[in-house]
């Protein structure tokens, strides 16, 4: 049986498309997820919701419990999870307000708790990273894009950077040459933490600016502010295909 939770990013701290049912603390062995799940139907289907950042907005992305939240959607019996992730565009063609599902990482972030794996005395695991995303998810959300009329970018390496500040221009061009396409502060270790769970992960990530040095000048957050609002509303309708196509396949 499957079960959908979707993780929500800056500028989708709830889904309005959601009935809610109930809203259901959590604790874990890593302390407390970002809110309480948010346990509700999208067209008639089970969803689990979970804002990324809390609530009120109030939790930054090196201090949101990545464990936490991970851990709490497996424990609620979750198999599939949709990662809304605001980015921006180091390639420039990914213009403000595109919706990407990308198929590679590079971690970039330091300092935050990205195993259940690092404690003595279990013996040392390895887990599979070669393809950080589900490939059955990502697909999913290819084809309720189309379904939705909605373009979506497919191939696109995601560059997981510490924050909260932005990077400085010589930075993007290193991630440039890295092979970054896109840059965002929440894709890791989330998608990692999720893999050890075992976990079907994908990411669905808007757009929200062009990266330092990308765009005509600096970073300007009321252009963030209106291309993720406009961004988070083609979620919304690309989510209401997906729902049904992952549960019934149609
Ligand atoms: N850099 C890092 N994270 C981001 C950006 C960015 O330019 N835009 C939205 N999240």
């Amino acid at each position: 049986m499957k079960t959908l939770a979707i993780i929500g990013g800056s500028g989708l701290t709830h889904l309005r498309n959601l009935s809610v049912r109930e809203r259901r603390v959590m604790r874990t062995p890593y302390g407390e997820p970002s809110a309480p799940l948010v346990y509700g139907t999208v067209c008639g289907r089970d969803v689990i919701f979970l804002p990324r950042h809390g609530h009120g907005h109030t939790i930054p992305p090196h201090s949101v419990n990545y464990q936490a939240n991970m851990w709490a959607l497996k424990e609620c019996g979750v198999t599939h999870v949709i990662a809304v992730n605001a980015v921006g565009a180091i390639k420039t063609a990914l213009v403000p307000g595109t919706l990407v599902i990308p198929d590679q990482i590079i971690d970039y972030t330091y300092g935050r708790a990205h195993t259940f794996f690092g404690s003595h005395p279990e013996p040392v695991t390895h887990v599979d990273f070669s393809y950080p995303y589900c490939a059955a998810l990502r697909e999913t959300l290819h084809d309720a894009a189309i379904r939705a009329g909605l373009d979506v970018a497919l191939q696109a390496t995601y560059a997981a950077t510490q924050g909260p500040r932005f990077e400085t221009a010589a930075e993007i061009v290193r991630l440039e040459r890295d092979g970054g396409d896109i840059v965002g502060m929440t894709g890791m270790p989330e998608a990692a933490l999720g893999r050890e769970l075992g976990l079907c992960y994908a990411s669905l990530s808007v757009v929200a600016n062009y990266a330092a040095g990308k765009g005509s000048g600096q970073i300007d957050l009321r252009e963030i502010e209106h291309f993720l609002e406009s961004g988070m509303a083609r979620v919304r309708s690309l989510l209401e295909f997906a729902i049904p196509l992952l549960y019934d396949g149609r």
